[in-house]
């Protein structure tokens, strides 16, 4: 498949995970009744309204994260429309700061307790560290470097992905118990951010086909169509 494809079909298929989660949040189950009546390992009180309020507003830029990250790999958008890109680039960056920010509320009170705290709090430095370097990189004009750690910070936007689907795995077919489902799963979701960005990087983002990709910023070469 032409790479071009491969992103168009990357995009439908992000766009329609995007609907997904905010018609399952907001609409089918605003109140997280699923999820929290399997809530257990937590050590303490956990206040209702606030939760849902910090909930709703993690997804709510989870969601602009997902689709500004996505739009910014464009590099038709890249090369045309140079602004768009900075902006969107961003809002980028804020909405991940307030995804980690209500992460770091939602943290203590996760399923599984302080191990599931802990590796939430771990993604919160080391996701928002990667989209920092990514800017970093781009200041220095080393735009290689950008997209790099631009890829191994928008792999974290498919943290809930993982999470459900490792968990659900261990479940049905490790027969685990949810809490230890769960534990696995934000374990292993940690893991496959990690590994997936630097396998997305040795596939698409190799030195051969980089090497002149650094050139479009000082402007020594001209982009392609
Ligand atoms: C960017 C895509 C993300 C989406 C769409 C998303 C969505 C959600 C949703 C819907 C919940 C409520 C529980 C559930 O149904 O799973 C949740 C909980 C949570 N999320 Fe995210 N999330 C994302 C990324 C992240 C990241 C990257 C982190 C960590 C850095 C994180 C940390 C948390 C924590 C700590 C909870 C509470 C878990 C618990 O109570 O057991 N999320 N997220």
């Amino acid at each position: 498949m032409k790479t071009s494809r491969l992103f168009a079909f990357l995009l439908v298929t992000i766009s329609l995970y995007l609907v997904y989660v905010l018609v399952d949040n907001y609409v089918v189950d605003p109140q997280a009744e699923q999820f929290l009546a399997l809530k257990t390992g937590i050590d303490r009180v956990l206040n209702l309204p606030v939760w849902l309020n910090v909930m709703y507003v993690h997804v709510a830029f989870a969601t602009i994260a997902t689709a500004s990250g996505a739009m910014n790999f464009s590099k038709y958008i890249r090369n045309r429309f140079r602004g768009f890109h900075r902006v969107n680039g961003y809002i980028y960056v804020v909405s991940v700061m307030l995804v980690v920010l209500t992460s770091g509320y939602m943290a203590p009170y996760s399923t599984g307790g302080k191990p599931v705290s802990v590796a939430y709090n771990m993604m919160n430095i080391v996701w928002p560290a990667f989209t920092v370097i990514a800017i970093m990189r781009i200041k220095k004009k080393d735009l290689v470097g950008h997209l790099r750690s631009m890829v191994r910070s928008y792999v974290f936007c498919f943290t809930n992905v993982f999470v459900h689907t490792m968990a659900f795995l261990a479940e049905q077919g490790l027969r685990l118990p949810h809490e230890t489902s769960y534990t696995f799963g934000v374990f292993s979701a940690f893991a496959l951010n990690l590994l997936i960005a630097e396998l997305i990087i040795a596939i698409f983002y190799a030195p051969s086909r980089v090497a002149n990709t650094s050139l479009y910023v000082k402007g020594e070469i001209q982009p392609q169509k």
